[in-house]
């Protein structure tokens, strides 16, 4: 990998910064790898209808489909009520819609980066954290 786990978390912090969260205060950010390494940001957005509301990693996996770029080799994700700037007092783990997402696009080697801080993070990959998948394979005939 050209970008460095610390470099994926340094984004992942920096997008957190736009995280639209009046409701919950709870601020996520991912930063996407794409396999040409190209890093895609994104934050949670949420609303006052509270079901429209969409994860950081999706927000980035989003961003990042809209705009044609659809390999991927790592994502980095930070989360923390709003007092919380970068030392997270916990890992922030992919919810399970934003995990299925990941699998659409993702094999099971992708990385899933978890950081409480630049240097103390945990990296999984999708096969470990989305184990006996349903994925675009299943469909084909
Ligand atoms: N959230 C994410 O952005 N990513 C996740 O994987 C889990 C939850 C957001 C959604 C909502 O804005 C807030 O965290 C509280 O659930």
């Amino acid at each position: 990998m050209k970008v460095s786990y610390e470099q994926l978390i340094e984004n992942a912090i920096e997008a957190r910064k736009m995280a639209y969260t009046p409701y919950s205060k709870y601020k996520v950010g991912a930063a996407l790898l794409s396999s040409d390494n190209k890093i895609i940001k994104g934050c949670n957005i949420e609303n006052a209808a509270y079901g429209p509301t969409n994860c950081a990693e999706r927000t980035a996996f989003f961003k990042a489909v809209s705009e044609g770029v659809k390999e991927f080799s790592a994502i980095a994700i930070v989360g923390g009520l709003e007092n919380e700037t970068d030392l997270f007092s916990d890992y922030a783990f992919p919810c399970g819609v934003c995990r299925q997402v990941m699998r659409e696009f993702c094999d099971s080697e992708f990385e899933i980066v978890v950081a409480r801080s630049t240097d103390d993070y945990k990296v999984y990959t999708l096969g470990e954290l989305l184990p006996e998948s349903f994925g675009p394979d299943n469909l084909k005939a």
